[in-house]
């Protein structure tokens, strides 16, 4: 079996409702994970909710459940999202699984024999609200802590560290050789500015079980759990090795014992590395030098890529559940549709830069692009074929082949490089192009000329196929409305396949079916 594209998002904090960010990445990395298959890869596609740590403690304290109660109704929630946002991943790790943990156990297990691992006293500025000690770099000018870190307060405990700083060095020659190992480039560079400027202090991967319970026990040391960063980011690894990807396990030799509960393995699967890990801006650090660094002390080979987004706010301002300044995706989808939602995530940030979600430019663009741009084409052109023709396909015609071949090898190169937002700017110039053919050529006008008969046919013929290679095009970020221009064209099969883009596969003949509006226009 061959090795598939394996391809992550982040897992979410179940310590508040799912919202635009999480709905966002999902999406950006459902349409890489379709587009990979539309290319007739195999591809893995893995999502989940991260719920160990402090303030899912917390939160679950302050709603009087416990804590696994809490992430179970709390995790409920994401997966339903995922599914309203027709996000098509295989499989959705929660890392209170016992099969996430017995790979967390092992990889800890592994550096601790090998002496990567050990106890020490720490005294710090801790703070709650961003569970992390805080530096005296991270004080102001005035020697107080930003109100971003929250309550910060003094503690002193003992710890375990991971002997994270030796591998500074080994990670800025990485980075340097590795040019697409951290996209987009700013990002890379961002992370290199922090490892030249700064010296790499070792990992602290422990909390007391008396201050955090609500964790995995470190297998070593039954007084402490595991804290955050190692157990989320292992998420990523632990399921192909749940999954049964021997070649993903093999680093860990004997420290790896199946929990119970176990997946029971998929006979020859191959995951193991990941091609790409999905994230956002703020938690580039972990991805970027925390994980490479755990994976290489451990040694498991590193994932090739880490792609970096930015974050959205509403109306100019962070969105906030105070304020009330917030998106709900599902509301949005409810009103306007999945595929509205889809669309206009991805159509309006691209991957890297930060975003702004505003309800009119939402408005704006699906009036103008799907309503009056997509919507239009396949419906006028779909009911002339009807009305002129009886829906019966002429004769193959190619005066828009030469415009639509030259989209598809630009849509290709434009999906395998995860160029998202420019991908639809290139399928929206074919659908630009077939609306002005329209205006152009004037069917409606050809239909009252029997001279003309000839000429109409081979219009209808361009329009009937091109509605058919967009639905091919559209697949990865509509699927539902690809899906439903196959069914107004009476096609079998899905359109699921980049390969169909290839111009003619409209049989002359055909019969297509009834059209339907896609978008309806909400005046
Ligand atoms: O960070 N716009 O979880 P999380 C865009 N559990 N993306 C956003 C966003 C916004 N306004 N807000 C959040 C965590 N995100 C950890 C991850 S991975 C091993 C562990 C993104 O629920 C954020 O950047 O706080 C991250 O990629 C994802 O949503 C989950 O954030
Ligand atoms: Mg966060």
């Amino acid at each position: 079996m061959n090795k598939r594209f394996y391809v992550t998002t982040a897992i979410d904090y179940v310590n508040g409702q799912p919202h635009l960010g999480h709905a966002y990445e999902k999406v950006i990395t459902d349409v890489i994970a379709r587009a990979r298959r539309s290319f007739g890869e195999e591809v893995f596609f893995l999502t989940g909710t991260d719920e160990h740590g402090q303030k899912v403690q917390q939160a679950a304290q302050a709603e009087g459940k416990s804590p696994q109660a809490y992430c179970d109704e709390l995790t409920a929630k994401f997966q339903a999202m995922a599914a309203t946002l027709n996000v098509s991943n295989d499989d959705f790790v929660r890392t209170t699984q016992s099969r996430h943990k017995a790979v967390v156990a092992a990889m800890l297990n592994k550096l601790h024999a090998q002496g990567d691992i050990y106890k020490a006293p720490y005294r710090g500025w801790y703070s709650w609200k961003e569970e992390t000690f805080l530096t005296d770099k991270d004080r102001g000018p005035d020697g107080t802590f930003d109100p971003f870190w929250g309550e910060v307060k003094e503690l002193v405990e003992e710890n375990w560290y991971f002997r994270m700083s030796q591998h500074q060095s080994w990670l800025i020659e990485y980075l340097e050789a590795n040019p697409t190992f951290v996209q987009p480039d700013y990002r890379r560079n961002e992370v290199l500015g922090f490892l030249k400027a700064e010296k790499l202090a070792d990992l602290c991967i422990s909390r007391p079980k008396a201050r955090l319970s609500w964790g995995i026990p470190l297998p070593f040391d039954p007084d402490y759990v595991n804290y955050v960063w190692f157990d989320a980011l292992t998420n990523y690894y632990s399921i192909p090795v749940a999954l049964g990807d021997a070649g993903a396990a093999a680093p860990l030799g004997e420290h790896y014992v199946p929990g119970p509960g176990q997946t029971p393995p998929v006979p020859g699967i191959r995951l193991w590395p990941a091609d790409l890990h999905v994230i956002g801006k703020d938690i580039i650090k972990f991805h970027a030098v925390y994980w490479p660094i755990m994976l290489k002390a451990t040694g498991i080979p590193l994932p090739k890529q880490v792609l970096v987004h930015g974050w959205w706010q509403k109306d100019g301002a962070k969105m906030s559940k105070t304020t009330g300044n917030v998106v709900d995706p599902i509301a949005v989808v409810k009103e306007w549709g999945v595929d509205a939602f889809r669309y206009y995530v991805v159509r309006e940030l691209d991957i890297g830069p930060d975003g702004n979600w505003t309800d009119s430019g939402f408005k704006a663009r699906y009036t103008a692009e799907l309503a009056n741009g997509l919507g239009n084409l396949v419906n006028r052109s779909l009911s002339m074929l009807r009305r002129y023709r009886q829906g019966i396909v002429p004769a193959r015609s190619d005066e828009l082949a030469p415009d639509l071949g030259k989209a598809a090898c630009q849509l290709f190169g434009q999906l395998k490089a995860s160029e998202l937002q420019a991908a639809l700017v290139t399928i929206w110039g074919v659908v630009n192009r077939a609306n002005q053919y329209v205006d152009q050529t004037a069917p409606f006008k050809l239909a009252k000329d029997p001279a003309q008969a000839s000429r109409l046919d081979e219009v209808l013929y361009n329009l009937a196929e091109t509605c058919r290679v967009l639905a091919v095009m559209l697949w990865p970020f509509l699927p539902d409305t690809a899906v439903k221009i196959f069914q107004q064209l009476a096609l079998p099969g899905a359109p699921d396949k980049l390969a169909g883009t290839t111009w003619g596969g409209l049989p002359a003949g055909h019969q297509i079916g009834e059209p339907q509006p896609l978008f309806p226009r909400k005046d």
